[in-house]
């Protein structure tokens, strides 16, 4: 079926998920500005880093709304989530949550409306990012973990941690309450497991 992109569903979609990406983008710098006042480094910055790749997906959906630039765009429904909390760990669940449900349900179900109307670089736009949409739930389900069982700093055996602002490495059971070389607080330190999350380690302040 071939659909007038116009009255189609999946410009509507699109406006839903430029909605959607543009809201989880300003959630995630809130939660990266409650992380930097607990001085949860490690945390902020996977916040911040998530941050701008939901502003890099807003972009990719709304370039894909180019023609109907100088037009507003109505959507008949949609809902979104409110995340308000000083908790870490319930900010780390709730984004996790979010990413899911994006990645499991709503993407899937835009991608297959914009296959089935005939639009192919939406509904290949929409799986592939679906798919970045599921690391960034394992990324914030991995840092909630650590958190609530308290081994973001701790371990049960020998285990190397990077200090996220100079890059010292430390091994054992703890991590230093300060870093020794350049004494940033222990919030900077993150477990080199993570590491497989680099991503976020880049070296961005
Ligand atoms: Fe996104
Ligand atoms: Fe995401």
């Amino acid at each position: 079926m071939s659909v007038d992109f116009k009255t189609s569903e999946t410009k509507e979609n699109l406006m839903r998920a430029f909605a959607g990406e543009s809201q989880a983008r300003n959630r995630y710098t809130f939660a990266a500005e409650v992380a930097h006042r607990q001085k949860q480094k490690t945390v902020e910055e996977l916040f911040t880093f998530t941050a701008d790749q939901e502003r890099a997906h807003a972009k990719v959906f709304y370039d894909l709304l180019q023609e109907f630039s100088g037009e507003n765009i109505e959507i008949s429904s949609a809902a979104y989530p409110i995340n308000i909390s000083e908790n870490l760990e319930d900010l780390l669940n709730f984004a996790k949550h979010n990413e899911y449900e994006e990645a499991n349900d709503v993407y899937l179900k835009f991608s297959q409306k914009a296959q089935e109307e005939g639009f192919q670089k939406v509904a290949y736009a929409f799986t592939e990012i679906a798919k970045v949409e599921q690391i960034h739930c394992d990324r914030f389900e991995k840092l909630a973990e650590l958190l609530k069982s308290n081994q973001l700093y701790t371990a049960t055996s020998p285990s190397v941690w990077i200090c996220v602002n100079c890059g010292y490495i430390f091994e054992g059971t703890n991590a230093p309450l300060k870093c020794p070389v350049c004494m940033y607080e222990q919030g900077y330190f993150l477990p080199v497991d993570l590491i497989s999350c680099k991503d976020f380690i880049k070296g961005k302040k």
